[in-house]
C-alpha cells in the first residue's frame, strides 16, 4: 500500500491534482493569550488522525456536543477527504496521531452556555499525541478551533502542524454579534451560517434583534396574531421549531442567544396584531389613524407584556433578555390628550422621559419576576430609570462613548460596548482597521470601573442587509472586533493582523462562509 501511495504521488502532482483545503501557514485568529510555536513539525495523516476523549476526561462518547465538534473539526481540517494519505508522504517526519480532549471539571454536556461559562483551555501539540485540556466543554470548543487553525499544508499537500503550546482564555467574556431580522427577514440557514462564522472567530453571544417597526417575525404561542399580522408574510416568520433549531445550533458552538424585544419605541409591527397596545396619535386634537410607541397608561399594556415576556422567558434558555428602550419618539405621546391628563395626574410636568421611565420601570418588574436579567440600550440609564444592580447597559451612541462608559460604570452597572462597531455603516477601504484600533477600556475610571465593562457587540443592522449580502458584509470586518474582544490588549500590530486576517478570511471562505476580501490577492483553495 505504501509503495502504491509513493508511486501515485508524482503522477497526481504532475496532473495538477487539486491540493489543499488548509492554509499554507498557521494563521491564528483571534490570537491566543499565549502561544509558543516551535520549529519542529509533525505530520497528520487524514485517514487515521483522530480527535477523541482523553481517558481522564469527565466527558465521554455520550457527550453529543463534543462528539459533534470532533466531527466538525476533522472536516474543517481535512475537508471530506476520507482515506487517501498519499499527499502526506511528501513530508518525512514524526506523525501526530491523535488529539486527546480532556474536560477537568464536572461538565454538563446538555447545558447552555451562560455568562459564567469558562472558555479557557490549554493545548499542547507534541508527538505522537496532542492534548487539549479545558475545565468546561466551552473551553474545549475554543481549543478545537485553535487546533484547526494551526494545521496547514506544505506545497505538496502534506498536513503539518508545529509542535506548540497554547494557553488561552478570553479578555472579555461577552463577545457579541447583532443581527436584525425585522428590517429584512433572514432565513434560518443564514442565521446558522452566521453562527458558524461566529464560532470561527470565537464570538459567544448572538444578539438577536428579532422584531422592530418594520416586521414581527417571532411566532408567539400566546399571541399568534402578532406575527400573523405583523410579519412581512406568512413565510417570513420564525416558528418555535425554527427557534429551537437556532438555539441548539448555537449551543453546540458555545454561543448564547440573547433575544431583543425592543419597546416602547420601535414597535409599529406589534400594533398590527394587538389592538390598543400602541398609543393613538392626534393631530390638532383629532385622533388620526397613526400610532406611536407602546401606550404606557393602560393596564392592558402591562397585562399583555406580562404574558408575552413569560412566554419569551420560557422559550429562550438564556438568563438575559434585551429590552431595548432606545430612540423613543415623544411626538405622539405629546399629541394624545389622555396621556397629557395622565402626565398631570402623575406630576410628570412636561418631562416625557419620566413617562418613558414609568413604562420601563414596570416592564423591568415584569421581566424580573420571570427570574431573568436584562440588557437595555443606554437611554434607559441616561433617563435615570431605577435599575437592578446587575443590569447590563449597552452603549451605542458615538463618538463620546467613552464618557458614557465612564458614567455607566461609575454608577456600578455592567457595560457592553457597541458604539464604535456599527458595521452597517460602510465605507471604501479597509475599515476593519478602524474597528481593530478601538480600545474598550480607554476611558478614565478606576480598576473596578473597568472590570464592569464585560465586552462588546459588533452590530449589523438590517436596513440594507438580507441573506444576499449578510456574510460578506459581516466577515471579516467583525473579525477585527472578535480579536479585540478576545486577545490581550497589546495585540495591536496592524501588519501582523493583516497577514493573519487575510489567511483567516480565506479559511472562512473554504469553510463555507462567504467573507469578503481584505484586499487584493487570492486564496489557496
Ligand atoms: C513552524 O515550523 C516551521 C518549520 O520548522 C518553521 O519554519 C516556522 O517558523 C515554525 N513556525 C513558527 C511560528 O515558529
Ligand atoms: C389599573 O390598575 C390599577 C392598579 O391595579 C387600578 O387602580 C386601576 O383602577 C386600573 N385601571 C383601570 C382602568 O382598570
Amino acid at each position: 500500500m505504501a509503495l502504491q501511495g509513493l508511486l501515485l504521488l508524482p503522477v497526481l502532482l504532475g496532473a495538477g491534482a487539486p491540493l489543499a483545503s488548509a492554509a499554507r501557514q498557521p494563521a491564528l485568529w483571534p490570537l491566543p493569550m499565549s502561544v509558543q510555536l516551535s520549529p519542529n513539525l509533525l505530520r497528520l495523516a487524514p485517514g487515521s488522525f483522530e480527535i477523541i476523549h482523553g481517558p481522564q476526561s469527565s466527558a465521554g462518547p455520550d457527550c453529543f456536543l463534543l462528539q459533534d465538534a470532533f466531527r466538525r473539526y476533522r472536516e474543517y481540517v481535512f475537508g471530506y477527504l476520507k482515506s487517501p494519505d498519499q499527499y502526506s508522504k511528501s513530508f518525512v517526519g514524526a506523525e501526530l496521531q491523535q488529539l486527546l480532549v480532556t474536560i477537568t471539571s464536572d461538565s454538563e454536556c446538555d447545558a447552555y452556555p451562560s455568562s459564567t461559562s469558562d472558555e479557557s483551555y490549554k493545548l499542547i501539540v507534541q508527538e505522537p499525541v496532542a492534548v487539549l485540556e479545558a475545565r468546561e466543554i466551552w473551553g474545549a470548543l475554543r481549543g478545537l478551533e485553535t487546533f484547526s487553525q494551526l494545521v496547514y499544508r506544505d506545497p505538496y499537500g502534506a498536513y503539518l502542524i508545529n509542535k506548540s503550546e497554547v494557553i488561552d482564555y478570553p479578555r472579555f467574556h461577552f463577545r457579541g454579534i447583532l443581527i436584525d431580522t425585522s428590517r429584512h427577514y433572514l432565513p434560518v440557514k443564514t442565521i446558522l451560517q452566521t453562527l458558524d462564522g461566529m464560532a470561527f472567530n470565537k464570538f459567544n453571544v448572538l444578539h438577536w434583534h428579532i422584531v422592530d417597526d418594520q416586521s414581527f417575525p417571532y411566532q408567539s404561542i400566546t399571541f399568534p396574531e402578532l406575527s400573523n399580522k405583523g410579519a412581512y408574510s406568512p413565510a417570513h416568520v420564525y416558528t418555535q421549531t425554527d427557534i429551537k433549531l437556532v438555539l441548539e445550533y448555537a449551543r453546540l458552538r458555545g454561543i448564547r442567544v440573547i433575544p431583543e424585544f425592543d419597546t416602547p419605541g420601535h414597535t409599529d409591527s406589534w400594533g398590527k396584531g394587538q389592538n390598543d397596545l400602541l398609543t393613538p396619535c392626534y393631530k390638532r386634537g383629532i385622533k388620526i389613524d397613526v400610532f406611536g410607541p407602546v401606550n404606557p397608561i393602560l393596564n392592558t399594556t402591562y397585562e399583555f407584556m406580562s404574558k408575552f415576556f413569560k412566554e419569551v422567558s420560557k422559550i429562550f434558555p438564556e438568563n438575559y433578555i434585551h429590552l431595548g428602550g432606545d430612540e423613543v419618539d415623544f411626538t405622539c405621546w405629546k399629541s394624545n390628550p389622555d396621556i397629557t391628563e395622565f402626565m398631570k395626574q402623575q406630576g410628570f410636568g412636561q418631562d416625557y422621559e419620566k413617562l418613558e421611565s414609568y413604562y420601563i420601570q414596570k416592564l423591568i418588574d415584569i421581566v424580573s419576576s420571570t427570574n431573568k436579567g436584562y440588557i437595555v440600550w443606554q437611554e434607559v440609564f441616561d433617563n435615570e430609570v431605577k435599575l437592578k444592580q446587575d443590569t447590563i447597559i449597552e452603549v451605542w451612541i458615538g463618538p463620546s462613548y467613552n464618557l458614557e462608559l465612564q458614567k455607566v460604570t461609575a454608577a456600578g452597572y455592567h457595560a457592553v460596548l457597541a458604539a464604535p462597531w456599527y458595521l452597517d455603516y460602510i465605507s471604501y477601504g479597509q475599515d476593519w482597521k478602524k474597528y481593530y484600533k478601538v480600545e474598550p477600556l480607554d476611558f478614565s475610571g478606576t480598576e473596578s470601573q473597568k472590570d464592569l465593562v464585560i465586552g462588546g457587540t459588533a452590530a449589523l443592522w438590517g436596513e440594507f442587509v438580507d441573506a444576499t449580502n449578510l456574510s460578506p458584509r459581516l466577515w471579516p470586518r467583525a473579525s477585527a472586533v472578535g480579536e479585540r474582544l478576545w486577545s490581550p490588549a497589546n495585540v495591536r500590530d496592524l501588519n501582523d493582523a493583516y497577514e493573519r486576517l487575510t489567511e483567516h478570511r480565506c479559511r472562512m471562505v473554504r469553510r463555507g462562509v462567504p467573507a469578503q476580501p481584505v484586499f487584493t490577492g487570492h486564496c489557496e483553495m
